[in-house]
């Protein structure tokens, strides 16, 4: 029976395991982490991660072939094959700080496997890494390793989203692959593929060599954001001129060389990932003498914080120049629909724009808890993944924040309402309720497109949407 381990129980590491466990019964997976608090939390009724499906997957398998576990040393010396699913933020301090990935808990993971491998592995790099990562982590192994055990690295990135992740796990657009163009290379891509290979069909595993794996996660991501901010930098033309940005991305998209997919114009877009790796790739790219391809990606993550910005200028201009007091309801701060994710959402940019204009901001999602808020609002920005001392938000800035249980609670008394996650709940709400309960005139500035914007307008509402005509 073939052992799997994979360190790191996140949003990879529990829902990627997850599904292998369920697909291969035969295959014992145990999901190991340095936090307790996590792992505790992987064996409860209560999941850390909030994921459509997961629960039901992790009740299926979990005690079967799914363990979750916090002794680390132990699986991994017992595992043939070990998944490192740490993250892998942009460095906070020191040199490529602001760009580069901080690789320092990959490190730790490639020191510790070195130190308690009895058998030969094959180890996995499911976390996003800099291109040519797996040579730093081969030479980590090779000489940290007891003599006669062999590493076999294989790069395996994962290209699920949040919020869709166990459809993306079941039927993935491709596996990818890459691997060492050696006959021991060669062996441990296979063995990987005969996992995978129970659930994907043949041709939609791709095996490459080990760079083009890595940087294709990368480029990947890059080109993904890169179309949003497409379709953003259009939704500010689109306002300029009276063109509707949904009938343009609609028309662009029909192009079958262009496709549909990722044209939503939106208050930006954010997530774990998207910026980390663009600004990784920028990196990466400039440490390769590259400057001119550096700055044309730059321009992605440039669009998305002028997106972010442009949001936050339109609600103050719209409002007669001052926020100064107002209360201001925000509907959603997960970084999209279907996730209590917060990492890098658009969300944190936008209220403490309008807190630093002074502005008492009232936060409603139906995922995402207070503490997290304050959390999220406290923190500087990269700071999020590292083991910082937070800084507690000033008492001023305390009393401009808080969180509501419904955006009815959040709405009332409220100048204006700001819509910047997609949930579902926020298309059907009773708004003429929420006019009833507001200050006049009542704006809705919608960030992400979900409101009927004449209805509303019938209602009484003052409405921005992005890229509209207004
Ligand atoms: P996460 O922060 O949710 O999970 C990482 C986990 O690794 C944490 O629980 C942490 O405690 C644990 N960890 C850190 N060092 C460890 C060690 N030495 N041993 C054991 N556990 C350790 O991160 P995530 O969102 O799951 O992302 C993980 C990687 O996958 C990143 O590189 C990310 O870029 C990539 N990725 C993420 C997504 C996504 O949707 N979140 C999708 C594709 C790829
Ligand atoms: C993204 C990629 O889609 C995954 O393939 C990849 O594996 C993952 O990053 C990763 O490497 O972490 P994720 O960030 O979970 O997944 O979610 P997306 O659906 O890509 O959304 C990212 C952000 O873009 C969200 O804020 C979303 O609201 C925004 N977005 C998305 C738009 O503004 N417009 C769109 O048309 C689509």
């Amino acid at each position: 029976m073939v052992k799997i381990c994979c360190l790191g129980a996140g949003y990879v590491g529990g829902p990627t395991m997850a599904v292998i466990a369920l697909k291969c019964p035969d295959v014992e997976v145990v999901v190991v982490d340095i936090s307790a608090a996590r792992i505790d939390a992987w064996n409860s009724d209560a999941l850390p991660i909030y994921e459509p499906g997961l629960a039901d997957v992790v009740r299926r398998c979990r005690g079967r072939n799914l363990f979750f576990s916090s002794d680390v040393e132990r699986h991994v010396g017992e595992a043939d094959i070990v998944f490192v699913s740490v993250n892998t933020p942009t460095k906070a301090r020191g040199l490529g700080a602001g760009k580069a990935a901080d690789l320092t808990y990959w490190e730790s993971a490639a020191r510790m496997i070195a130190a308690v491998a009895t058998s030969d592995k094959v180890v996995v790099e499911k976390s996003t890494v800099p291109v040519k990562t797996a040579e730093a982590i081969e030479k980590i192994l090779d000489h940290n390793g007891r003599d006669g055990v062999g590493f076999q690295i294989l790069s395996n990135p994962e290209f699920l989203a949040e919020g869709t992740a166990i459809r993306d796990l079941l039927a993935p657009d491709r596996v990818l692959i890459g691997g060492r163009e050696t006959a021991a290379g060669r062996a441990a891509v296979q063995a990987l593929k005969d996992v995978y290979a129970r659930w994907v069909p043949e041709e939609r595993i791709l095996t490459t060599n080990l760079w083009s794996a890595e940087l294709s996660k990368l480029a990947a991501n890059a080109f993904l954001a890169q179309r949003i901010s497409s379709v953003n930098a259009m939704s500010a033309l689109c306002e300029a001129t009276g063109a509707d940005v949904a009938e343009v991305a609609y028309a662009v998209g029909k192009d079958s060389r262009i496709g549909a997919k990722f044209l939503n114009a939106s208050v930006g877009f954010g997530g774990s990932c998207f910026q980390k790796d663009i600004l990784n790739l920028v990196y990466i790219c400039e440490c390769n003498g590259l400057p001119e391809v550096a700055n044309y990606w730059k321009q992605v993550i440039k669009i998305n914080d002028y997106q972010k910005s442009r949001f936050v200028n339109r609600v103050v201009s719209s409002m007669f120049n001052t926020v100064a007091g107002k209360k201001i309801a925000v509907l959603g701060f997960a970084f999209k629909k279907d996730t209590g994710d917060t990492r890098e959402t658009p969300a944190i940019d936008v209220c403490k724009g309008l807190i630093g204009d002074k502005a008492k901001v009232s936060i409603y999602d139906p995922q995402v808890t207070e503490d997290q808020v304050q959390r999220d609002l406290a923190m500087s920005r990269f700071d999020w993944d590292h083991p910082v001392h937070l800084q507690p938000m000033s008492p001023t800035a305390i009393k401009q924040v808080s969180v509501a249980w419904d955006a009815y609670e959040a709405a009332r008394d409220a100048h204006g309402v700001c819509i910047l996650t997609e949930w579902d709940e926020f298309r059907s709400l009773d708004y003429a309720r929420i006019y009833g309960g507001m200050q006049k005139p009542a704006f809705v500035f919608d960030g992400r497109n979900v409101v009927d914007a004449e209805k509303l307008r019938e209602i009484g509402f003052i409405v921005y949407s992005i890229g509209k005509p207004l």
